[in-house]
Protein backbone atom coordinates (compact mmCIF):
# COMPACT_ATOMS: atom_id res chain seq x y z
CA UNK A 1 0.00 0.00 0.00
CA UNK A 2 1.05 3.48 -0.89
CA UNK A 3 0.77 6.27 1.59
CA UNK A 4 0.52 10.03 0.04
CA UNK A 5 3.15 11.72 0.66
CA UNK A 6 3.32 16.30 0.36
CA UNK A 7 5.22 16.88 -2.83
CA UNK A 8 9.11 17.68 -2.18
CA UNK A 9 9.59 21.52 -1.85
CA UNK A 10 12.51 23.88 -2.04
CA UNK A 11 13.87 24.50 1.28
CA UNK A 12 15.31 28.28 1.86
CA UNK A 13 17.12 28.41 4.77
CA UNK A 14 18.72 32.03 4.72
CA UNK A 15 18.77 34.55 2.02
CA UNK A 16 20.45 34.28 -1.39
CA UNK A 17 23.22 33.92 -1.05
CA UNK A 18 24.18 32.67 2.34
CA UNK A 19 27.23 33.45 4.37
CA UNK A 20 29.57 30.18 2.55
CA UNK A 21 28.17 31.19 0.02
CA UNK A 22 28.85 34.54 -0.14
CA UNK A 23 32.00 33.75 0.82
CA UNK A 24 33.07 31.92 -2.02
CA UNK A 25 31.56 34.16 -4.68
CA UNK A 26 33.88 36.60 -3.48
CA UNK A 27 36.50 34.69 -3.50
CA UNK A 28 35.66 33.38 -6.87
CA UNK A 29 35.53 36.81 -8.45
CA UNK A 30 39.16 37.98 -7.06
CA UNK A 31 40.98 34.77 -8.79
CA UNK A 32 38.88 33.18 -11.66
CA UNK A 33 38.55 34.26 -14.70
CA UNK A 34 37.06 38.10 -15.80
CA UNK A 35 35.17 36.62 -18.78
CA UNK A 36 32.73 34.10 -16.05
CA UNK A 37 29.20 35.71 -15.61
CA UNK A 38 27.43 35.18 -11.92
CA UNK A 39 23.73 36.05 -12.97
CA UNK A 40 22.62 33.66 -10.23
CA UNK A 41 23.87 33.60 -6.37
CA UNK A 42 24.04 29.88 -5.76
CA UNK A 43 26.88 27.80 -4.99
CA UNK A 44 26.23 24.02 -5.10
CA UNK A 45 27.19 21.73 -2.49
CA UNK A 46 25.32 18.49 -3.45
CA UNK A 47 22.70 17.05 -5.48
CA UNK A 48 20.04 14.46 -5.71
CA UNK A 49 17.81 13.92 -8.86
CA UNK A 50 15.75 17.14 -9.88
CA UNK A 51 17.60 18.78 -6.26
CA UNK A 52 20.52 21.08 -5.72
CA UNK A 53 21.55 21.78 -1.87
CA UNK A 54 24.00 24.85 -1.47
CA UNK A 55 26.87 25.35 0.20
CA UNK A 56 24.47 26.87 3.17
CA UNK A 57 21.94 23.82 2.94
CA UNK A 58 19.42 25.63 0.90
CA UNK A 59 17.43 23.33 -1.44
CA UNK A 60 16.50 24.37 -4.73
CA UNK A 61 14.74 22.82 -7.92
CA UNK A 62 16.74 22.32 -11.04
CA UNK A 63 14.75 23.28 -13.80
CA UNK A 64 17.94 23.80 -16.12
CA UNK A 65 20.12 20.80 -15.67
CA UNK A 66 23.18 22.84 -15.84
CA UNK A 67 22.33 24.05 -19.22
CA UNK A 68 20.06 20.95 -20.61
CA UNK A 69 23.37 18.36 -19.31
CA UNK A 70 22.48 16.56 -16.26
CA UNK A 71 20.04 14.40 -18.42
CA UNK A 72 19.79 11.84 -15.33
CA UNK A 73 19.96 14.35 -12.81
CA UNK A 74 22.30 14.91 -9.75
CA UNK A 75 24.12 11.73 -8.58
CA UNK A 76 21.91 8.79 -10.25
CA UNK A 77 23.36 5.96 -8.83
CA UNK A 78 23.71 4.43 -11.81
CA UNK A 79 26.19 6.46 -13.35
CA UNK A 80 27.59 6.77 -10.71
CA UNK A 81 28.45 3.07 -10.03
CA UNK A 82 29.24 3.28 -13.68
CA UNK A 83 31.85 6.00 -12.92
CA UNK A 84 33.27 4.00 -10.01
CA UNK A 85 33.32 1.18 -11.33
CA UNK A 86 35.58 2.55 -15.08
CA UNK A 87 37.63 4.80 -12.10
CA UNK A 88 38.79 1.89 -10.35
CA UNK A 89 39.78 0.13 -13.69
CA UNK A 90 41.79 2.82 -15.58
CA UNK A 91 41.05 6.52 -15.89
CA UNK A 92 43.42 7.15 -19.28
CA UNK A 93 45.31 5.62 -21.88
CA UNK A 94 44.81 7.89 -25.11
CA UNK A 95 41.46 6.70 -27.29
CA UNK A 96 43.86 8.67 -30.46
CA UNK A 97 46.35 5.83 -29.78
CA UNK A 98 44.61 2.70 -28.14
CA UNK A 99 41.45 1.46 -28.70
CA UNK A 100 39.11 0.72 -25.46
CA UNK A 101 36.12 -1.49 -25.39
CA UNK A 102 34.12 1.40 -23.38
CA UNK A 103 34.51 3.53 -26.32
CA UNK A 104 34.07 1.17 -29.41
CA UNK A 105 30.84 0.07 -27.80
CA UNK A 106 29.56 3.45 -27.10
CA UNK A 107 30.36 4.68 -30.83
CA UNK A 108 28.40 0.63 -31.66
CA UNK A 109 25.63 2.42 -29.16
CA UNK A 110 25.31 5.99 -30.47
CA UNK A 111 25.00 5.15 -34.40
CA UNK A 112 22.44 2.48 -33.80
CA UNK A 113 20.42 5.46 -33.16
CA UNK A 114 20.92 7.10 -36.37
CA UNK A 115 21.75 4.38 -39.01
CA UNK A 116 19.21 3.55 -41.49
CA UNK A 117 19.61 0.43 -43.74
CA UNK A 118 22.54 0.44 -46.22
CA UNK A 119 23.83 3.31 -44.19
CA UNK A 120 27.22 3.06 -41.80
CA UNK A 121 28.09 5.62 -39.59
CA UNK A 122 31.38 6.35 -37.74
CA UNK A 123 32.35 8.55 -34.37
CA UNK A 124 34.79 10.57 -33.36
CA UNK A 125 34.96 11.29 -29.66
CA UNK A 126 35.90 14.82 -27.94
CA UNK A 127 35.44 16.66 -24.47
CA UNK A 128 32.91 19.34 -24.96
CA UNK A 129 30.48 20.50 -28.17
CA UNK A 130 32.79 22.90 -29.50
CA UNK A 131 34.97 20.39 -30.01
CA UNK A 132 33.31 18.32 -31.88
CA UNK A 133 31.57 21.16 -34.13
CA UNK A 134 35.64 22.24 -35.23
CA UNK A 135 35.80 18.35 -35.71
CA UNK A 136 32.78 19.29 -38.11
CA UNK A 137 34.09 21.74 -39.76
CA UNK A 138 37.26 20.28 -40.10
CA UNK A 139 35.92 17.03 -41.50
CA UNK A 140 33.27 19.04 -43.81
CA UNK A 141 36.49 20.79 -45.22
CA UNK A 142 38.66 17.87 -45.78
CA UNK A 143 36.03 16.09 -47.44
CA UNK A 144 34.31 18.51 -49.59
CA UNK A 145 37.78 20.35 -50.45
CA UNK A 146 35.61 23.30 -50.19
CA UNK A 147 35.94 26.35 -47.53
CA UNK A 148 32.51 27.96 -47.15
CA UNK A 149 30.46 27.24 -44.32
CA UNK A 150 26.68 28.73 -44.01
CA UNK A 151 25.55 29.03 -40.68
CA UNK A 152 22.14 30.36 -38.93
CA UNK A 153 21.52 33.70 -36.92
CA UNK A 154 20.68 33.17 -33.24
CA UNK A 155 22.57 30.09 -33.48
CA UNK A 156 25.08 29.09 -31.04
CA UNK A 157 27.95 26.64 -31.53
CA UNK A 158 30.65 26.89 -28.85
CA UNK A 159 33.43 29.77 -28.13
CA UNK A 160 36.55 27.84 -30.21
CA UNK A 161 37.77 29.73 -33.04
CA UNK A 162 35.70 28.12 -35.74
CA UNK A 163 32.95 27.49 -33.13
CA UNK A 164 32.59 30.98 -32.14
CA UNK A 165 32.74 32.23 -35.73
CA UNK A 166 29.84 30.00 -36.46
CA UNK A 167 27.96 31.38 -34.01
CA UNK A 168 24.98 34.25 -34.64
CA UNK A 169 23.59 34.68 -31.27
CA UNK A 170 25.99 37.47 -29.63
CA UNK A 171 28.46 40.02 -30.30
CA UNK A 172 29.78 39.95 -27.25
CA UNK A 173 31.38 36.36 -27.92
CA UNK A 174 33.21 37.99 -30.86
CA UNK A 175 33.97 41.54 -30.41
CA UNK A 176 37.49 42.14 -29.69
CA UNK A 177 38.46 38.58 -30.85
CA UNK A 178 38.79 38.79 -34.82
CA UNK A 179 39.99 38.03 -36.93
CA UNK A 180 37.69 35.03 -37.38
CA UNK A 181 37.52 31.59 -39.23
CA UNK A 182 37.23 32.68 -43.03
CA UNK A 183 34.71 31.98 -45.40
CA UNK A 184 31.07 31.73 -43.14
CA UNK A 185 28.33 33.17 -44.07
CA UNK A 186 25.12 33.34 -41.62
CA UNK A 187 21.36 32.88 -42.59
CA UNK A 188 18.24 33.59 -40.36
CA UNK A 189 16.66 30.41 -38.66
CA UNK A 190 13.36 30.42 -39.51
CA UNK A 191 11.31 31.31 -36.12
CA UNK A 192 7.84 30.76 -36.33
CA UNK A 193 6.95 33.21 -34.03
CA UNK A 194 9.56 35.98 -35.51
CA UNK A 195 9.37 34.86 -39.13
CA UNK A 196 12.01 36.62 -40.96
CA UNK A 197 12.48 37.90 -44.65
CA UNK A 198 9.02 39.19 -44.14
CA UNK A 199 7.15 35.36 -43.93
CA UNK A 200 4.51 33.84 -41.98
CA UNK A 201 5.41 31.60 -39.32
CA UNK A 202 3.91 28.78 -42.23
CA UNK A 203 6.16 29.87 -44.94
CA UNK A 204 9.54 31.08 -42.62
CA UNK A 205 10.91 27.67 -43.92
CA UNK A 206 10.87 28.01 -47.25
CA UNK A 207 11.41 31.80 -47.11
CA UNK A 208 15.17 30.97 -45.70
CA UNK A 209 15.31 28.44 -48.12
CA UNK A 210 14.68 30.98 -50.73
CA UNK A 211 17.02 33.07 -49.18
CA UNK A 212 20.38 30.65 -49.58
CA UNK A 213 19.43 29.82 -52.89
CA UNK A 214 19.44 33.81 -53.87
CA UNK A 215 23.02 33.90 -52.54
CA UNK A 216 24.11 31.13 -54.71
CA UNK A 217 23.07 33.28 -57.58
CA UNK A 218 24.75 36.26 -57.09
CA UNK A 219 26.86 36.10 -54.07
CA UNK A 220 28.32 33.01 -52.88
CA UNK A 221 29.32 30.34 -55.37
CA UNK A 222 27.36 26.95 -54.13
CA UNK A 223 30.29 24.70 -55.76
CA UNK A 224 32.70 26.55 -52.86
CA UNK A 225 30.45 25.77 -49.83
CA UNK A 226 31.23 22.20 -48.37
CA UNK A 227 28.53 22.37 -45.21
CA UNK A 228 26.01 24.04 -43.78
CA UNK A 229 25.59 23.79 -40.16
CA UNK A 230 22.12 24.03 -38.16
CA UNK A 231 20.40 23.30 -34.75
CA UNK A 232 17.53 21.59 -35.66
CA UNK A 233 15.81 23.33 -32.83
CA UNK A 234 17.89 26.38 -31.70
CA UNK A 235 18.86 26.45 -28.08
CA UNK A 236 20.64 29.48 -27.07
CA UNK A 237 18.53 31.50 -29.71
CA UNK A 238 15.75 31.36 -27.82
CA UNK A 239 14.09 27.44 -27.64
CA UNK A 240 13.00 27.68 -31.20
CA UNK A 241 11.21 24.87 -33.01
CA UNK A 242 11.78 25.76 -36.58
CA UNK A 243 8.17 24.24 -39.23
CA UNK A 244 8.07 20.62 -40.37
CA UNK A 245 9.13 21.26 -43.97
CA UNK A 246 12.46 23.44 -43.23
CA UNK A 247 14.56 20.56 -42.51
CA UNK A 248 13.80 18.46 -45.58
CA UNK A 249 13.74 21.74 -47.93
CA UNK A 250 17.33 21.89 -46.16
CA UNK A 251 18.21 18.36 -46.92
CA UNK A 252 17.04 18.63 -50.82
CA UNK A 253 19.16 22.12 -51.47
CA UNK A 254 22.33 20.57 -49.72
CA UNK A 255 21.90 17.32 -52.13
CA UNK A 256 21.35 19.93 -55.05
CA UNK A 257 24.38 21.21 -54.75
CA UNK A 258 26.88 18.87 -53.35
CA UNK A 259 26.61 20.48 -49.41
CA UNK A 260 27.62 18.64 -46.62
CA UNK A 261 24.33 19.01 -43.84
CA UNK A 262 25.45 19.19 -40.45
CA UNK A 263 22.78 19.24 -37.45
CA UNK A 264 24.44 19.83 -34.12
CA UNK A 265 22.45 18.25 -31.61
CA UNK A 266 24.76 19.42 -28.76
CA UNK A 267 21.72 21.16 -26.36
CA UNK A 268 18.54 19.40 -28.23
CA UNK A 269 20.08 15.68 -28.43
CA UNK A 270 20.09 13.21 -26.39
CA UNK A 271 16.61 12.30 -25.14
CA UNK A 272 15.50 15.74 -24.14
CA UNK A 273 12.73 16.68 -26.76
CA UNK A 274 10.92 12.44 -26.30
CA UNK A 275 13.56 11.28 -29.31
CA UNK A 276 17.16 10.56 -28.98
CA UNK A 277 18.12 13.23 -31.75
CA UNK A 278 15.59 16.29 -32.16
CA UNK A 279 15.92 15.97 -35.83
CA UNK A 280 14.50 12.91 -35.60
CA UNK A 281 10.92 15.22 -35.28
CA UNK A 282 11.34 15.50 -38.85
CA UNK A 283 11.32 13.87 -42.06
CA UNK A 284 15.30 13.71 -42.79
CA UNK A 285 19.13 12.76 -42.62
CA UNK A 286 22.07 14.86 -41.82
CA UNK A 287 25.40 14.02 -42.92
CA UNK A 288 27.24 15.25 -39.89
CA UNK A 289 25.91 15.20 -36.13
CA UNK A 290 27.52 16.93 -33.30
CA UNK A 291 26.43 16.11 -29.76
CA UNK A 292 27.60 16.95 -26.15
CA UNK A 293 26.09 18.12 -23.07
CA UNK A 294 23.24 15.28 -22.68
CA UNK A 295 25.50 12.73 -23.72
CA UNK A 296 27.25 11.73 -20.79
CA UNK A 297 25.53 13.57 -17.63
CA UNK A 298 27.73 16.17 -17.09
CA UNK A 299 30.79 14.01 -17.09
CA UNK A 300 32.76 15.90 -20.58
CA UNK A 301 32.35 14.15 -23.65
CA UNK A 302 31.61 15.12 -27.02
CA UNK A 303 30.95 12.98 -30.35
CA UNK A 304 31.03 13.73 -33.75
CA UNK A 305 28.94 11.22 -35.69
CA UNK A 306 29.38 11.08 -39.51
CA UNK A 307 28.03 9.15 -42.24
CA UNK A 308 30.88 6.88 -43.06
CA UNK A 309 30.71 7.84 -46.68
CA UNK A 310 31.87 11.14 -45.37
CA UNK A 311 34.30 10.33 -42.38
CA UNK A 312 36.90 10.11 -45.04
CA UNK A 313 39.63 11.94 -43.33
CA UNK A 314 43.27 10.08 -43.19
CA UNK A 315 44.86 8.83 -40.44
CA UNK A 316 46.37 10.88 -38.02
CA UNK A 317 44.87 14.04 -39.62
CA UNK A 318 42.48 14.72 -36.39
CA UNK A 319 42.81 13.37 -32.62
CA UNK A 320 42.20 14.16 -28.83
CA UNK A 321 44.53 13.40 -25.45
CA UNK A 322 41.33 13.16 -23.68
CA UNK A 323 38.42 12.62 -26.12
CA UNK A 324 36.88 9.33 -25.62
CA UNK A 325 38.27 9.02 -21.99
CA UNK A 326 36.79 5.83 -20.47
CA UNK A 327 35.14 7.61 -17.43
CA UNK A 328 33.41 9.73 -19.60
CA UNK A 329 32.28 6.33 -21.72
CA UNK A 330 31.32 4.87 -18.53
CA UNK A 331 28.95 7.51 -17.90
CA UNK A 332 27.41 8.09 -21.37
CA UNK A 333 26.69 4.20 -21.59
CA UNK A 334 24.75 4.69 -17.99
CA UNK A 335 22.82 7.32 -19.25
CA UNK A 336 21.93 5.71 -22.36
CA UNK A 337 20.98 2.63 -20.15
CA UNK A 338 18.38 4.77 -18.72
CA UNK A 339 17.22 6.74 -21.85
CA UNK A 340 16.63 3.47 -23.91
CA UNK A 341 15.26 2.11 -21.09
CA UNK A 342 17.65 -0.63 -20.26
CA UNK A 343 17.57 0.43 -17.03
CA UNK A 344 14.08 1.93 -15.49
CA UNK A 345 14.31 4.84 -13.21
CA UNK A 346 11.02 4.85 -10.90
CA UNK A 347 8.20 7.05 -11.44
CA UNK A 348 9.43 7.44 -14.79
CA UNK A 349 7.67 4.94 -17.19
CA UNK A 350 9.74 2.58 -19.69
CA UNK A 351 12.64 4.90 -20.64
CA UNK A 352 13.59 9.04 -19.46
CA UNK A 353 13.42 9.68 -23.38
CA UNK A 354 9.41 8.25 -23.34
CA UNK A 355 9.66 10.55 -19.90
CA UNK A 356 10.52 13.15 -21.37
CA UNK A 357 8.26 13.65 -24.51
CA UNK A 358 5.24 12.84 -21.75
CA UNK A 359 6.34 15.47 -19.07
CA UNK A 360 7.49 17.89 -21.98
CA UNK A 361 3.98 17.59 -23.15
CA UNK A 362 2.27 18.70 -19.20
CA UNK A 363 4.80 21.59 -18.82
CA UNK A 364 3.73 22.69 -22.20
CA UNK A 365 -0.03 22.52 -22.19
CA UNK A 366 -0.20 24.09 -18.73
CA UNK A 367 2.56 26.50 -19.50
CA UNK A 368 -0.02 27.50 -22.53
CA UNK A 369 -3.53 27.57 -19.93
CA UNK A 370 -1.27 30.14 -17.66
CA UNK A 371 -0.29 31.63 -20.70
CA UNK A 372 -3.73 33.04 -21.13
CA UNK A 373 -3.94 34.56 -17.73
CA UNK A 374 -0.30 36.65 -18.55
CA UNK A 375 -0.39 38.66 -21.55
CA UNK A 376 3.20 39.29 -21.32
CA UNK A 377 3.81 35.37 -22.28
CA UNK A 378 3.88 35.41 -25.78
CA UNK A 379 4.64 32.57 -26.95
CA UNK A 380 5.31 29.15 -25.04
CA UNK A 381 7.16 26.37 -27.38
CA UNK A 382 8.81 23.34 -27.82
CA UNK A 383 9.14 19.72 -27.38
CA UNK A 384 9.63 17.68 -24.85
CA UNK A 385 11.62 18.95 -21.78
CA UNK A 386 13.36 21.50 -24.89
CA UNK A 387 10.82 24.33 -23.52
CA UNK A 388 10.94 28.32 -24.24
CA UNK A 389 9.05 31.10 -22.64
CA UNK A 390 8.62 34.55 -24.56
CA UNK A 391 8.11 37.52 -22.60
CA UNK A 392 6.83 40.75 -24.48
CA UNK A 393 5.63 43.72 -24.19
CA UNK A 394 1.94 44.64 -25.06
CA UNK A 395 3.74 46.07 -28.51
CA UNK A 396 4.34 41.98 -29.22
CA UNK A 397 8.01 42.87 -28.91
CA UNK A 398 10.47 40.67 -26.70
CA UNK A 399 10.47 41.77 -23.66
CA UNK A 400 14.13 41.23 -21.95
CA UNK A 401 13.70 43.29 -18.93
CA UNK A 402 10.43 41.38 -17.59
CA UNK A 403 12.71 38.52 -18.50
CA UNK A 404 14.92 39.10 -16.17
CA UNK A 405 12.79 40.17 -13.27
CA UNK A 406 10.80 36.72 -13.59
CA UNK A 407 14.10 34.67 -13.91
CA UNK A 408 15.48 36.10 -10.74
CA UNK A 409 12.56 36.21 -9.22
CA UNK A 410 11.60 32.25 -9.54
CA UNK A 411 15.46 31.75 -8.88
CA UNK A 412 14.70 33.84 -5.70
CA UNK A 413 11.55 31.13 -4.72
CA UNK A 414 13.90 28.46 -5.81
CA UNK A 415 13.73 27.16 -9.12
CA UNK A 416 17.21 27.04 -10.70
CA UNK A 417 16.50 28.52 -14.49
CA UNK A 418 18.42 30.06 -17.13
CA UNK A 419 17.25 32.58 -19.59
CA UNK A 420 18.23 32.10 -23.52
CA UNK A 421 17.68 34.46 -26.62
CA UNK A 422 16.20 37.76 -25.95
CA UNK A 423 13.48 37.33 -23.96
CA UNK A 424 12.88 33.96 -23.73
CA UNK A 425 13.21 31.84 -19.94
CA UNK A 426 14.73 27.96 -21.27
CA UNK A 427 13.18 25.04 -19.63
CA UNK A 428 15.34 22.01 -19.45
CA UNK A 429 15.22 20.17 -16.00
CA UNK A 430 16.62 16.78 -16.06
CA UNK A 431 14.82 13.80 -17.74
CA UNK A 432 13.69 12.22 -14.79
CA UNK A 433 11.69 15.26 -13.65
CA UNK A 434 8.37 13.54 -12.81
CA UNK A 435 5.08 14.89 -13.01
CA UNK A 436 4.67 15.93 -9.22
CA UNK A 437 7.51 17.69 -9.69
CA UNK A 438 6.93 19.27 -12.69
CA UNK A 439 3.71 21.13 -11.49
CA UNK A 440 5.87 22.19 -8.11
CA UNK A 441 8.07 24.39 -10.89
CA UNK A 442 4.75 25.22 -12.46
CA UNK A 443 3.34 26.63 -9.21
CA UNK A 444 6.46 28.45 -8.39
CA UNK A 445 6.59 30.52 -11.68
CA UNK A 446 2.59 30.85 -11.71
CA UNK A 447 3.54 33.08 -8.23
CA UNK A 448 6.53 34.48 -10.50
CA UNK A 449 3.86 35.26 -12.85
CA UNK A 450 1.29 36.42 -10.64
CA UNK A 451 4.15 39.07 -8.52
CA UNK A 452 5.36 40.62 -12.24
CA UNK A 453 1.41 41.93 -13.33
C1 LIG B 1 24.00 23.86 -29.91
C2 LIG B 1 25.31 24.00 -29.19
N1 LIG B 1 26.44 23.69 -29.84
C3 LIG B 1 27.65 23.76 -29.25
C4 LIG B 1 27.78 24.19 -27.94
C5 LIG B 1 29.12 24.26 -27.29
O1 LIG B 1 29.26 23.23 -26.35
P1 LIG B 1 30.40 23.29 -25.25
O2 LIG B 1 30.06 24.41 -24.32
O3 LIG B 1 30.37 21.94 -24.62
O4 LIG B 1 31.68 23.55 -25.95
C6 LIG B 1 26.62 24.53 -27.22
C7 LIG B 1 26.70 25.01 -25.84
O5 LIG B 1 25.81 25.62 -25.29
C8 LIG B 1 25.35 24.44 -27.87
O6 LIG B 1 24.21 24.76 -27.24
Amino acid sequence: MTTATKPRQPVLKTPLPGPKSADIIARDKQHLSTSYMRPYPFVPDHGEGVWLTDVDGNTMLDFFAGIAVSTTGHAHPHVVQAVQKQIEKFTHVCLTDYPQEITTSLAERLVKHVEKPGEKWRVFFSNSGAEAVEAAVKLARNHTGRQHIISTMGSFHGRTYGAITLTGSKTKYKRGFGPLLPAVSHVPYPNPFRPPLGSTPETCGQAVLEHIESLFVGILPADEVAAIIVEPMQGEGGYIVPPADFLPGLRKLCDKHGILLIFDEVQAGMGRTGKMFSFQHFDVQPDIITSAKGIASGMPLGALLAKESVMTWPVGSHGSTYGGNPVAAAASHATLDLLEGKVKHDGCGESLMHNAAEVGEYIMAELKKMGQDFPFIGDVRGKGLFIGIEFVKPDGSPDGALRDRASMDMFEKGLLNLDCGEAVIRISPPLILTKEEAATGLEMMRRTFEAMK
